[in-house]
């Protein structure tokens, strides 16, 4: 192996800079990142930051506000700790420089979707993620941290019992019980490329924290950046750690859907400040759809939305703000208003066109409340993170806050040193779940060549806002025989292909054996909630056994 850290962090979005900036002050950290410091979704986050630091607000307001909007599987502990910590963690974003905007010499808030009041921290109006990231990679620079930029984490490298690095297509449906701690088998370093020159490198470290962010490229129609590929995800289940919730992917309902245009996202803020949804002929929908209205939680308004589009034919319907001040619309949303004002619509002066995209992971790499995935050694934080404080739903702006409470909780974990060697990483404490399943075996079939868009047009078609077993058993069948077919990764693209479909394997099964509706996930042939199915579907390759 190159070189041994105390820390390794994979990835340079908010999650992985701030975890970085608090281990700096205790042991050596390496950051890589697989393309410039800034590429990530972090940057591109809109809305803001949740936390319940207005006046009438409170921790167990907001943690009300989040269990309500999971729709029954919140992790209730998770969630406290969320809200209870939230306060402390934007002190510190404070005090490392982001610029929160204030209003008289108060910071501001804004009313997002599913909060009972105004409790979203933005910066630069609509730019929130652009000032975090610019002051999180300027903090890390002066700090010292070395960041290595153009290098892709291609394979967790782990000791012990099945700690081959042999990466595996698929498993057998046999669930190993388990409900010990998988504590002999640790992470103990990562293998990456660089992507300039492809050189493969080994690092070795004690703590490995994965700050990878989301999988948003699933989709066809999506917010998310081309780097959003769910690679912290692939790689941690190669490795035989646990990962949760995939079936729960959040569609943003309103993306600028324009032809030739990029899906840009257009900030739920913009209907926080009174910005009204009609369809083609300009009828207002929400209000009959729920009490809420156009505020209503995520799902239930990109559903409306679509079931509009469906009525009416259109492949969008319309956001309006003619009616707000037009010096308000332009202060508080620059960046939305100059991109659509760029692609030829002047928001203040027509509707624009809007629809669904894929925008947040909400399953993703099981953890408990430090962070601590059930591998020894392996951490999560962030988007690639499965905390459980999002349930089938996430809160608006509750991600950003999650990357910073749970990043900060990572760092103090991996101190207590007391059931370890010495340089090595502690026992993690969180157990293997006793009813962890594994992917059903691929199987070759006829399938059209994989590439990146042959598979998100498979998941936006068949894994979509809206599913049922036979989209769903299609799906299954051709990710397995792509599957089958698919090579060695052996560069950026080939390794992003290969995590994606993985991921999307995950969501896909999980989708299927989910015999209900709850939040985000939604199936005509069980269009209700099931008491049953008020529980996790996590995980695990068959062959990782606890010792
Ligand atoms: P990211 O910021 O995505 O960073 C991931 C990092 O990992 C990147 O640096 C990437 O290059 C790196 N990486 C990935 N794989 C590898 C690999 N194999 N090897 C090396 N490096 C790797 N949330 C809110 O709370 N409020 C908002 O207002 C908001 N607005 C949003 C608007 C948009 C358009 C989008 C897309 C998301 C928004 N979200 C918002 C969600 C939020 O931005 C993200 O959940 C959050 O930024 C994730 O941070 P992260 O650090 O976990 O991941
Ligand atoms: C938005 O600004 O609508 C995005 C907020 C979020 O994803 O939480």
């Amino acid at each position: 192996m190159a070189d041994r850290y105390d820390y390794v962090i994979i990835g340079s979005g908010i999650a992985g800079l701030y975890a970085a900036i608090l281990a700096r002050e205790h042991g050596s950290v390496l950051v890589l990142t697989k393309g410039s410091i800034d590429d990530c979704n972090t940057r591109w986050a809109q809305g803001g930051i949740a936390a319940p630091v207005g006046p009438g607000d409170s921790p167990e307001k907001h943690l009300r506000d989040t269990i309500e909007a999971g729709a029954g599987l919140v992790d209730e502990e998770a969630a406290r700790v969320l809200t209870a910590e939230a306060a402390d963690r934007i002190d510190d974003l404070v005090r490392l420089g982001v610029p929160f905007d204030t209003v008289h010499g108060e910071i501001a808030l804004a009313r997002e979707g599913a909060h009972s009041l105004p409790r979203v921290l933005h910066a630069g109006g609509d730019a929130t993620g652009a000032h975090i990231e610019l002051t999180l990679s300027s903090v890390a620079r002066l700090e010292g941290i070395t960041v290595l930029e153009y290098t892709i984490a291609t394979e967790i490298l782990v000791e012990g019992p099945g700690g081959d690095h042999e990466p595996r297509r698929g498993g057998s449906r046999t669930a190993p019980t388990a409900s010990a701690c998988d504590n002999h088998r640790r992470a103990a370093g990562v293998r990456a490329l660089d992507t300039r020159t492809g050189q493969a490198t080994e690092y070795a470290c004690r703590n490995l924290i994965l700050a990878t962010g989301g999988a948003g490229q699933l989709y066809r129609v999506s917010t998310n950046p081309q780097v959003a590929t769910g690679d912290g995800i692939a790689l941690a289940y190669r490795a035989g750690a646990e990962i949760t919730d995939m079936e729960f992917f959040q569609f943003h309902p309103t993306a600028l859907r324009l032809t030739g245009v990029q899906p840009f996202l257009i900030s739920e803020a913009v209907r926080g400040e009174g910005g009204i949804l009609r369809d083609e002929g300009g009828e207002r929908f929400m209000p009959a759809c729920h009490p809420q209205a156009e505020l209503a939680p995520r799902d239930i308004v990109a559903r409306a939305i679509l079931d509009r589009m469906q009525r009416t034919g259109a492949d969008h319907v319309l956001l309006d703000v003619t009616h707000l001040d037009p010096h308000l619309v332009v202060a508080r949303f620059p960046q939305i208003y100059r991109f659509c004002l760029d692609a030829g619509l002047d928001i203040t002066q027509r509707p624009i066109p809007v629809s669904p995209a894929a925008h947040y992971t909400m399953g993703g790499v099981r953890t408990n409340t430090w962070g601590e995935t059930t591998m020894r050694g392996l951490y999560a934080c962030g988007e690639c993170a499965c905390t459980g404080v999002h349930g089938a739903n996430r809160l608006a702006s509750n991600s950003l806050l999650e990357t910073v409470v749970f990043a900060k909780r990572v760092v103090r974990r991996t101190l207590v040193q007391t059931d370890a060697r010495p340089g090595e990483s502690p026992a993690t404490t969180a157990p293997l779940a006793p009813d962890a399943i594994d992917l059903s075996e691929p199987a070759p079939g006829e399938a059209a060549p994989l590439t990146r868009e042959a598979l998100q047009d498979l998941t936006w078609r068949d894994v979509g806002i809206v599913r049922d077993a036979a989209s769903l058993t299609r799906a299954t069948a051709t990710l397995g025989a792509w599957q089958t077919t698919l090579a060695q990764p052996h560069d950026r693209p080939s390794q992003e292909l290969a995590d994606l479909l993985l991921c999307a394997r995950l969501v896909t099964e999980a989708a299927l054996r989910r015999e209900e509706s709850r939040g985000a996930h939604y199936r005509t042939d069980f269009p209700e909630p099931r008491e049953e199915w008020r529980r996790h579907l996590t995980f695990r390759r068959a062959s990782i056994r606890p010792a």
